[in-house]
């Protein structure tokens, strides 16, 4: 019999086939069993009419639980109302692999066990579903950045230099060389890549020693960073709201399954289109006085700002031009502002908060040389980087999007650990 995918058993129909996977549930009325299979490309109901079979296969059905590994082979035929749109008439049925005293039950489990379980609770439905959205940002990323001619440069993960800020690194001991830092960001490297290719990016984890447990910060996380010779600060945010409403959109066209198992309002997501909405940092302020917040000019705006501002809008907002105490060495001072930079967060709306920051970067030599040393960095780590202001230096900016959290606001999910398959927080390494 051939063997086939869940999938594929749209082409199979009216023919006998098998099909191997992983029990999600089993039940019987004593003349009829059913038993739901995943084979990690769908879900497949499978009938055994108790009558109609070898009393083996009957046996074998009663000694079956959660996630043993079956061989069910039969004939296939268009049932609706089954999950995945077909069902299988069983012949015969094989227990490959038992499975016992399987820990996760359907019933509610408290969130520290599943993640104490995560290597088995990847296998749930929504896990799957969120797995997949997750996989189709990452794909929509890819392809975007391709078909607008961007070249992908993989920068290192130990580096010599901080990137973004002392306060929350990794250090490792580096053989004679002292420390090394697991990169907070490519940022500083993809600059460099930029003078040679152009239209740039790099793609790959992250790392910050981040000690605070919110529902927005992972220890490890994805982001991708492009970088774009020539390109200002206003070039910059049209190429985040182009790139923001494209990931939207092709999660909506691609996992429209995906979307309805995880319950999430699509028409949410349908809103996710350039042109965003744009507020100065100053104008920011303003308008949180006037919802009564308690924030100073020259604060960094808090998660609660964050959100009283997106609430006002159902596209993804741009807040601008932030003071300079507050952002990292590396953004471009604002010549029409001084106190202020040009750069700018993208804050997603429902609450989500920051997906990006970017920024157009200091070009000129001795403002950046200034910046590192009044923010007590060691000048000589950074002699490389001011190399790229004195060789041709040139306009450019860029901005980093965290993967999970653009997979937890596609996925409507509260918390962005369950966006990345294992996540590392301040009091999680396993599994
Ligand atoms: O705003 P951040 O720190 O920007 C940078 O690292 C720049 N060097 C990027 C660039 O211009 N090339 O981080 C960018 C994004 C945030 O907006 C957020 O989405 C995500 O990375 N992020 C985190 N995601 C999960 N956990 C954390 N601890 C994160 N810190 C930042
Ligand atoms: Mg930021």
């Amino acid at each position: 019999m051939p063997n086939v995918q869940v999938k594929d058993l749209g082409t199979q129909v009216n023919s006998d086939v098998t099909v191997t996977g992983w029990v999600v549930t089993t039940r019987s009325s004593g003349k009829i069993a059913f038993l739901v299979l995943r084979d990690g490309s769908g879900y497949l109901q499978a009938v055994i009419p108790k009558r109609e079979v070898e009393e083996e296969v009957w046996d074998v059905f009663g000694t079956l639980s959660q996630e043993s590994l079956v061989a069910v082979t039969g004939e296939v035929h268009a049932e609706p109302r089954a999950p995945g749109g077909y069902e299988m008439l069983v012949r015969t049925l094989v227990r490959l692999s038992p499975s016992v005293e399987y820990p996760i039950s359907p019933k509610d489990h408290g969130t520290p066990f599943l993640f104490a379980h995560r290597h088995l609770w990847l296998r749930s439905r929504k896990q799957v579903a969120i797995a997949r959205v997750r996989h189709e940002v990452v794909q929509a990323i890819r392809d975007f950045l391709n078909d607008e001619g961007f070249t992908l440069v993989d920068t290192p993960i130990l580096t010599g230099a901080i990137g973004e800020e002392a306060g929350n690194l990794f250090a490792t001991p580096y053989f004679d060389l002292g420390e090394a830092y697991l990169a907070q960001t490519g940022q500083l490297y993809v600059e460099a890549a930029a003078a040679a290719l152009g239209k740039v990016y790099c793609f790959g984890p992250t790392f910050r020693a981040e000690k605070s447990k919110t529902r927005r910060h992972l220890t490890e996380f994805w982001m991708v960073e492009p970088e774009v010779a020539f390109a200002t600060s206003d070039d910059n945010m049209r190429l985040q709201e182009a790139f923001v409403s494209y990931i939207a959109q092709r999660v909506l066209e691609r996992r429209e399954s995906e979307l309805q198992e995880l319950e999430r309002d699509r028409s949410a997501l349908e809103r996710i289109k350039a042109p965003f909405p744009r507020i100065s940092y100053t104008d920011a302020i303003e308008r949180l006085h006037a919802k009564g917040s308690p924030i100073t000019w020259g604060q960094d705006l808090g998660a609660e700002d964050e959100a009283l501002l997106a609430a006002d809008h159902e596209r993804p907002l741009f807040v601008y031009n932030y003071p300079k105490e507050v952002k990292a060495f590396y953004m471009k001072e604002n010549p029409d502002d001084p106190r202020t930079v040009l750069n700018n967060d993208c804050l997603a709306p429902e609450g989500y908060g920051e997906i990006i920051g970017g920024s157009q970067r200091e070009d000129d030599y001795d403002q950046l040389l200034a910046r590192i040393q009044a923010q007590g960095l060691d000048p000589e780590a950074y002699g490389w980087y001011l190399d790229l202001r004195r060789y041709g230096t040139f306009v450019h900016s860029g901005f980093g999007l965290g993967v999970e959290r653009t997979v937890a606001w596609m996925c409507g999910i509260p918390h962005i650990r369950e966006a990345i398959a294992f996540p590392r927080q301040i009091h999680r390494l396993y599994p």
